[in-house]
């Protein structure tokens, strides 16, 4: 009801936003180019933020920027199923039926990237999401999983992505084999005020507005209140959007934020 209000062609500020129209912010920028150096050298990378980041899109963007002939992505969210899942999950991934025994699986895997790299010349490049949710025995696992021609090479392209505590865990001794072999780590940080502000427009324009719709106070309070993290951003400005269009506000202000923002418990 709020787009025929603001006349607005599609919804602003969701999830649903298309990867070539995520916004390039100094974060999202300098991880791609951190994910095009791993692309280059192969091995392990991981990235970490806070919830709502925005890790998964930038992942997501990396992903659809590499050539499908030359690269293989797998994707696996750890949230989805068990560890034993994730390992089946890898083998139907490389195109393997899995069998049944750990042991085996290891070793389908293993067999699976050497065939695809070294035969194909396929890169295959796993992106594990949502590692805060494994425990050290995966973590240990993962060093073992990884570990290609007594370690002289690789074969493959591994990110690991994460809550920050991730980076705690794998700082731990038992994590070391795993922690000393990352080649590049990188941890998002929040949009400032002006990308906050060029965020929401971005939005806005993505969804074809055609008048200003927050003021300029009403940007500050947004970003103010998110700490310029997208998903918070995302959250409070939709709830401005249906609180402007309830209380009939031609231009959202900051008392609109901060009103919309209690009333929404944000
Ligand atoms: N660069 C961006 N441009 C547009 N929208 C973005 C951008 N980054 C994040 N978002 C939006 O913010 C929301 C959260 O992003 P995302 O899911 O990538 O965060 P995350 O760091 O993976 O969070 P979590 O830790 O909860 O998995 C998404 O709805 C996404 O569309
Ligand atoms: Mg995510």
């Amino acid at each position: 009801m709020y787009r025929a209000f603001y006349s607005l062609s599609r919804k602003p500020f969701t999830k649903e936003i298309e990867t070539k129209h995520l916004f390039p912010s100094k974060s999202f920028t300098e991880l791609m180019a951190r994910l095009n150096y791993l692309k280059d050298s192969r091995g392990i990378g991981v990235v970490v933020g806070e919830p709502g980041a925005g890790k998964t899109s930038v992942l997501r963007n990396f992903a659809l920027s590499l050539n499908p002939s030359l690269y293989k992505v797998i994707y696996f969210p750890l949230s989805t199923g068990t560890v034993m899942d994730f390992y089946r999950g890898l083998c139907y991934g490389l195109g393997e039926e899995p069998t049944f025994r750990k042991v085996d699986l290891f070793k389908q895997i293993q067999e699976g990237v050497t065939s695809l790299f070294y035969e194909k010349k396929i890169t295959p490049v796993f992106i594990l999401d949502e590692m805060q949710l494994s425990n050290n025995k995966f973590l240990n696992d993962l060093s073992i999983l990884f570990n290609f021609t007594m370690d002289s090479d690789n074969p493959f392209i591994l990110v690991l992505a994460g809550l920050p505590y991730l980076l705690d865990r794998l700082a731990l001794s038992h994590n070391q084999s795993l922690n000393q072999r990352i080649i590049m780590r990188y941890k998002v940080t929040p949009l400032d005020k002006e990308e906050v502000k060029n965020y929401i427009l971005h939005h806005l324009e993505l969804a074809g507005a055609k008048f200003e719709i927050f003021s300029p106070q009403a940007v500050e309070a947004i970003a103010t209140r998110s700490r310029g993290w997208p998903r918070l951003i995302n959250n409070l400005a939709t709830n401005c959007l249906l609180y402007g269009c309830q209380k009939r506000l031609e231009c959202i202000d900051e008392e609109a934020v901060i009103k919309s923002a209690q009333e929404a418990g944000l």
